[in-house]
């Protein structure tokens, strides 16, 4: 058994089945679904996991419990993915309290239909306290993170929080992994756009003796918090994690690609500490996504396309505006064979997002880098050193 303290159990799973994450994230470590049982006069356990995991998940449980039976079912978040087994779970213990928010509820019933909880329908609301025994629970709203009746639990006797979908990663829990790369991609891709209510919720954390945090994907973070909490600071204020550039290019035959490398050799050259570098069509979108946010300054390539611009680009624009992209120096190479328009439609595409400032210098091919586009590869390089 999976020991967290003395009386907090893990009992999750690791799926190394799933092909694309909530429908589209590629996790070539597999995922995990956390879930937690507290072991007190009275037992709690923290959300269920996804719907292919329902055996091995009430077998983690009945570990656990040996002949006792859980007091409460605490639904911190009802995205499928936790919330998937609470029927199998009702039916498996049909006396055990369902505890949630207003929302939460709502939701519930959205998901199955005709559940009628009755009396075991325990409604809480923020700041809410439910004692244990030894253990006092204390539900902490954190609406958006990720969905609007998402809570965080708060632990005050062991100082744990559970803390919903925030401080997860994709990957499984049996593959050895960097936490930040992973946690970075999973937050940028599913949390990025709420940033504001990240930084909300924060605040609130801030207020609390943490000492261990339990997450609903990834590994329990036990040491060194201000490392975790930190880049949590810096991902939701949208600041500058890394030192460094990104530069994000599609090209369709190659041209576009070498003024690319051309900017990403001449920005190394120079003494730029880090260039990154992704073709938009080959590499995973949500890795291209967290280095656009990871980084201070972008560099976009690519070429006009239906009078439009190429559609990974549009793509990538599109997820990061609509994660609230911002405070960030961009610069652009377009390609245009006869009426280069991509640089219009780019600016035009981020006319709405705050604080961002655009180099001087623009990068204009026509079909192939020729020598004036070398010059100008060098002034947008000179610009993004400053
Ligand atoms: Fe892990 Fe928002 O679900």
């Amino acid at each position: 058994m999976n020991k967290i303290t003395n009386d907090i159990y893990y009992i999750g799973v690791n799926d190394h089945q799933i092909d694309l994450f909530e429908g589209q994230y590629d996790v070539p470590n597999g995922m995990a679904y956390n879930s937690y049982v507290i072991l007190d006069e009275k037992i709690a356990v923290f959300d269920t996991v996804d719907q292919n995991f329902t055996e091995q998940w009430l077998g983690n449980l009945k570990e656990v419990l040996g002949d006792r039976k859980p007091d409460y079912l605490i639904v911190q978040h009802m995205e499928p993915d936790h919330s998937a087994n609470i029927l199998s779970f009702i039916k498996a213990y049909p006396d055990t309290k369902i505890v949630g928010n207003a929302k939460t509820f709502t939701m519930m019933s959205n998901f199955f239909e005709g559940l009628d909880l009755g009396s075991n329908k325990l409604e809480v609301k923020e700041g809410d306290k439910l004692s244990l025994g030894s253990h006092e629970l204390n539900f902490v709203f954190a609406p958006m993170v990720h969905w609007p009746e998402v809570m965080f639990t708060y632990d005050s006797t062991d100082k744990v929080l559970f803390s919903a979908d925030a401080f997860g990663k994709f990957g499984a829990l049996d593959v050895d992994e960097d936490w930040a790369c992973e946690a970075r991609r999973y937050y940028f891709g599913i949390v990025g756009k709420y940033g504001v209510q990240v930084q909300a919720v924060l605040k609130k954390a801030a207020a609390l003796d943490i000492q261990t945090i339990c997450p609903l994907h990834g590994p329990i973070l036990k040491e060194d918090l201000g490392y975790y909490l930190g880049l949590y600071n810096t991902w939701s204020s949208y600041g500058v994690e890394s030192e460094g550039l990104f530069i994000a290019y599609t090209s369709v035959y190659g041209n576009t690609k070498k003024a690319a490398e051309m900017l990403r050799d001449k920005l190394l050259e120079k003494g730029c500490p880090k260039v990154a570098i992704a073709d938009l069509a080959r590499e995973d979108m949500a890795e291209s996504v967290e280095d656009a946010f990871r980084y201070g300054k972008l560099v976009i390539a690519t070429t006009t396309y239906n009078a439009d611009i190429f559609p990974f680009m549009k793509h990538f624009i599109l997820d990061l505006t609509e994660r609230n992209y911002q405070n960030r120096t961009i610069g652009i190479i377009e390609n245009g064979s006869w009426a280069p328009t991509a640089a219009k439609v780019i600016k035009g595409m981020f006319e709405k997002s705050k604080n961002i400032t655009w180099t001087d210098t623009t990068v204009t091919i026509k079909s192939a880098v020729k020598s004036e586009n070398i010059a100008q590869i060098e002034a947008l390089a000179d610009e993004l050193m400053k």
